[in-house]
């Protein structure tokens, strides 16, 4: 037990005290420029085709698709608890999100794709989740108080 614990402390605490540290630079907004300009350009075509994009991003090969009810679970939500899906393209994960919140909870979906956001309005209202909120939001913000 005891090296067991020893080796957890030994792991800690150059964590705790990289959270101790006086900071020594003052704290900068994020950066505005994209590190990878123009990435967003295809999602933010009012005539974007949800379609192709919903075969693109709901395959099972894609692993992060494939593992979104653990990825879902691994966040641990509770009933009655509020989430943001910042970027949540087609809507893959809110049906997960508005079965952990439940019905006293609140999912909001958000993109900066207006056909994305209107694709999954379409989606939770026809699979019966009216906890989740599709929102357009911006590059910058999530438009969310
Ligand atoms: C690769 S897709 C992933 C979609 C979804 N989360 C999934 O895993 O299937 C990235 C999504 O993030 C959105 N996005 C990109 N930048 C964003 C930003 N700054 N704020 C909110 N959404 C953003 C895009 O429009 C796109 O729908």
């Amino acid at each position: 037990m005891r090296p067991q614990r020893d080796r957890l402390a030994r792991l800690l605490l150059p964590l705790a005290l990289a959270g101790c540290a006086a900071p020594t630079a003052r704290h900068e907004p994020a950066a505005a420029e994209s590190v990878k300009p123009g990435i967003n350009e295809p999602f933010l075509d009012p005539d974007l085709d949800v379609a192709r994009f919903v075969e693109r991003f709901e395959g099972e090969s894609r692993e992060v698709f494939a593992a979104r009810e653990d990825i879902v679970a691994a966040i641990g939500l509770l009933p009655g608890q509020d989430v943001v899906d910042v970027g949540a393209g087609t809507g893959p994960f809110e049906g997960f999100l508005a079965d952990a919140v439940g019905s006293e909870g609140k999912v909001y979906a958000v993109d900066i794709a207006p056909r994305f956001v209107e694709h999954v309005a379409r989606r939770v209202e026809e699979e019966g989740h009216p906890q989740v909120e599709a929102r357009l939001c911006s590059e910058t913000s999530i438009e969310l108080p």
